[in-house]
């Protein structure tokens, strides 16, 4: 199957990322995202950054523009009709299943369904989806635009087919897939769930102030700090993914989710998005 169009899902952190990322690569891009205000963030956001590209030479001048039209903005699920769905939705397993199964009614016969979770079971997922063996995982990383590896996660019901339409697209957006077997966190968030732990509980024990700890991180060699990185990828998602971990893993007490970390997210500290989460933006 050639791949004419992606339609992205959720435009939060990692979905205007990944959205820009393919209309970069020439495909036709739908992003779509229920929240009025966020997908019209996004829209801006990809806007500014494809002219930012233009401006330092990155991309030819004039082809900023022309990747802008290759994006369509939507909040109209009905509207979604693509070859490649990429959700990155809330991380809640329920929420993602129904999106899926909605698309799969609207959406022709050989359509890929890709999930950009750090933490659920995609074959859990698989399972309760109406077409099983178009199910991947697609795990991109954040900043998406300029990360290059996507993990790529393939269930004993994935076909080859959808492998193969993956990893194909995933290197045409310039991108490094590599497989990873259906564990919790598959291999990058596994390693580095203790990095963030290990840093809340020294905060939670008084040794090491967020500060310090980003700072003595950092100047061993680790480009960004715990508390930053937190704060870049939203601290909800990071607790979310701290949960699933756990859970799935038999709630092992080195992989314990932090109570600050619980405590930030009550609150409404997720970081970045919400200019406070361990430090003010
Ligand atoms: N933040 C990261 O660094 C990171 C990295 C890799 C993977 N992920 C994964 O990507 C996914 C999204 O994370 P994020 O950080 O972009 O979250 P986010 O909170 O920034 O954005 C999620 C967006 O999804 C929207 N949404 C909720 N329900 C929806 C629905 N039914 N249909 C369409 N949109 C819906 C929300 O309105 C929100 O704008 C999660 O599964 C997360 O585990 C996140």
């Amino acid at each position: 199957m050639n791949i004419n169009s992606v339609c992205v899902c959720g435009a939060g952190t990692m979905g205007s990322g990944i959205a820009q990322a393919a209309a970069q690569a020439g495909f036709y891009v739908i992003l779509f995202e229920p929240n009025n205000a966020v997908l019209e963030n996004a829209k801006k956001a990809i806007k500014k950054s494809l002219d930012s590209l233009s401006e330092k030479g990155k991309i030819a001048q004039g082809e900023n523009e022309k990747i802008f039209q290759h994006l369509r903005f939507t909040d109209d699920v009905q509207t979604c009709l693509a070859d490649v769905f990429i959700e990155a939705i809330i991380e809640k397993m329920d929420i993602k299943v129904g999106l899926f199964n909605q698309l799969a009614e609207l959406n022709h016969g050989e359509c890929v369904f890709a999930s950009n979770t750090s933490s659920l079971s995609i074959t859990k997922m698989a399972e309760q989806i109406l077409h099983p063996q178009r199910v991947i995982g697609m795990h991109f990383f954040n900043p998406a635009t300029i990360m290059k590896l996507v993990e790529v996660v393939n269930t004993k019901y994935t076909n080859e087919q959808t492998t193969g339409i993956v990893i194909e697209l995933a290197k045409q957006m310039g991108k490094q897939p590599v497989i990873c077997k259906d564990s919790p966190g598959f291999i990058v968030n596994r390693v580095a769930r203790p990095y963030y732990i290990e840093s809340l509980r020294l905060a939670e024990e008084d040794i090491s102030s967020f500060e310090k700890t980003d700072v003595l991180m950092e100047a061993s060699g680790f480009k960004m700090g715990p508390f930053r990185l937190m704060d870049l990828i939203g601290n909800d998602i990071n607790y979310a993914v701290s949960c699933s971990v756990y859970e799935q893993m038999n709630k092992p007490e080195r992989l314990k989710p932090s109570l600050i970390q619980e405590e930030k997210v009550k609150k409404g500290k997720l970081g970045r998005k919400t200019e406070e989460g361990y430090f003010r933006y």
